[in-house]
């Protein structure tokens, strides 16, 4: 039996992260996380904030905040949107821990003993109106590949291609806008990753099952050649450096960052130490399955950096099984911007919808195979589409008719017969399309495949038709309302995944004992074979409207905001 290590990419402290955060990485893992946990697997979901670097000292900077009490309130902000989103880590921990500064230390270590680390002297860019070096993100420039004007110094946004803030193009100080900026001689510990460069090939080509977008941007880099890079920065924010002569530098943030899986995995083992323990996850652990996921700017970082960081130890330590890569969603065509407010955050979004509606649309259009862009436009017309029309007036219309006619119980009826079969082939069908979706992480076919099963309910009760039935003959009637009330307790649990709030709220509905709210050992497509499990006579109540429809003037006014 294996486990499943679960990893969503580090979200930085610094501010609210937006949807496009949202759907490429914490939301798939997240559903990934609970369809797994739903079909029996024991699995382990982790994430974490990303507290050091640049991004974090200039964002305290500007709000006039000492970085640590900074990334206290940001960490906890953070870490309350997305409980209300229903992300349901195992733990959130966060890379400045002491177990992160003890596991990057030791990973420092045992690279140097390796012979893996170099010191050298380097050239790097002081600002003199700011009295200091200008690592990273503190300078802002021209990317020498693409032409970008808002490059940072650590890598451009746009091309994805990591840079040193020395190859920026007109340079200017993050801090101040100077570009009064000189070369100046200091020294930095470097990570020499020649010498893995083998073995990080064996690694990505064993993968073939990897999507596309992972292996071909790791082959890229492979295939441009790696080279040695720069692993501490001048800054006092940061894993200190164990070195004679470093003791005024700290680590450089994606030297410690992805460390940060294991250190939160050992800060979620520590709050419990006779039960968890970290190591079994993360150390000579072949059971474990480790699933990773990232936007397509990560994946240098999570292909090669973080790999040779593992490799270079020569110690099995876990590396990923499956890294599922996604592309960006946009806003109207745009870039989705923390530093330009530009898009929807997190936070505004659950002032607007609920979590689930998001959940939905954000799965259902995931930028898996290509950008996908956000419009309220269409996030509306999804909306009433498919959480309104079709799953909301399936459970509404059958519990209400119901209730109407039979009152808030299940009604008797006869046996099954051919429709009732048939239902349950189609059910079983979309259901096992669905688990496969899901095994594979193929999020939009997946969602898809759970908008069939929502159809498949109005086709029946379109067919079958019990409000005119009832009059001719209503135990055929009750035999339909009592398949199509079973039939909402299929939806709510293959929708769990996606919509968790919803399901619940409609577990609670139909009053399902515990046991009743799991798929059972079957998995998914065994949901079918319990199509006529919640027997007659069992009360029922009626939930509100489970999704509003979204009209016009509420996508201007959204639009116009
Ligand atoms: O790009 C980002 O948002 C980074 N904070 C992701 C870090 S992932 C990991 F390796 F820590
Ligand atoms: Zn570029």
């Amino acid at each position: 039996m294996a486990r499943y290590l679960i990893t969503s990419a580090l979200p930085y402290i610094n501010g609210m992260k937006h949807l496009a955060n949202l759907v490429g990485s914490l939301l798939p893992a997240d559903i990934y996380a609970r369809f797994l946990r739903a079909e029996g697997e024991e699995v382990l979901f982790i994430c974490a904030t990303d507290d050091h670097g640049t991004p974090a000292e200039i964002a305290a900077q500007e709000q006039g905040l000492d970085v640590r009490e900074y990334c206290r309130v940001q960490h906890e902000r953070q870490y309350e949107v997305y409980r209300c989103f229903g992300l349901s880590f195992d733990h959130f921990g966060r890379t400045s821990s002491p177990q992160n500064r003890e596991l990057t230390q030791y990973f420092y270590r045992k690279l140097d003993e390796h012979g893996l680390i170099e010191e050298r002297q380097v050239e790097q860019i002081y600002s003199a109106r700011d009295r200091r070096f200008l690592p990273d993100r503190y300078v802002i420039g021209t990317c020498p590949v693409c032409g970008y004007e808002g490059a940072r110094g650590d890598q451009c946004e746009k091309c994805t291609t990591l840079l040193d803030p020395a190859s920026l193009i007109h340079p200017r100080s993050a801090l101040s806008g100077s570009a009064d900026l000189q070369l100046r001689p200091t020294k930095h510990l470097f990570f020499k990753l020649e010498p893995l460069a083998g073995k990080l090939r064996q690694w990505v080509e064993s993968h073939p099952e990897w999507p596309l977008l992972t292996r071909s941007i790791a082959l890229k880099w492979l295939d441009e050649g790696v080279r040695a890079r720069g692993i501490t920065r001048d800054l006092t924010w940061g894993v200190p450096v164990p070195r004679a002569g470093f003791e005024d530098k700290v680590f450089y943030v994606w030297f410690d960052a992805p460390i940060g899986y294991i250190a939160a995995t050992k800060e979620w083992s520590d709050l419990q130490p006779g039960e968890r323990d970290w190591r079994s996850w993360w150390y000579d652990a072949s059971d474990v399955q480790y699933v990773q996921f990232l936007a397509k700017d990560n994946v240098p970082f999570h292909t090669i950096f973080f790999p040779a960081t593992i490799l270079g130890t020569g110690e099995p330590w876990t590396l990923a099984s499956y890294i599922k890569a996604f592309n960006w969603l946009t806003y109207y065509g745009g870039k989705f911007s923390t530093s330009q407010r530009r898009g929807v955050f997190m936070d505004q979004a659950l002032e607007h919808f609920p979590a689930d509606v998001w959940r939905y649309y954000l799965i259902a259009q995931a930028p898996e195979s290509d950008d996908a862009d956000f419009t309220w436009e269409h996030f509306a017309a999804t909306v009433n589409k498919d959480l309104a029309n079709t799953f909301g007036n399936f459970v509404h219309r059958t519990l209400v008719l119901t209730a109407k006619h039979f009152g808030h119980r299940i009604p008797a009826g006869g046996a099954p017969g051919p429709a009732e079969r048939q239902l349950q082939d189609e059910c079983r069908r979309v259901l096992t399309a669905y688990r496969t979706y899901l095994g594979a992480l193929e999020f939009r076919k997946a969602a898809a495949a759970l908008r069939e099963l929502w159809t498949l309910g109005n086709v029946y009760l379109d067919r079958q038709a019990p409000w005119s039935l009832v009059k001719e003959d209503p135990n055929a009637a009750a035999l339909v309302l009592r398949t199509a009330v079973n039939l909402i307790r299929l939806d709510a649990l293959a929708s769990e995944p996606i919509l968790p709030f919803t399901a619940h709220a409609l577990c609670d509905a139909l009053r399902l004992a515990p046991e009743e709210r799991t798929i059972g050992r079957g998995g998914y497509p065994g949901l079918a074979d319990q199509l006529d499990l919640l027997e007659a006579g069992r009360p029922f109540d009626i939930p509100g409207p489970l999704f509003q429809r979204v009209d016009e003037t509420t996508v201007a006014e959204l639009r116009e905001r």
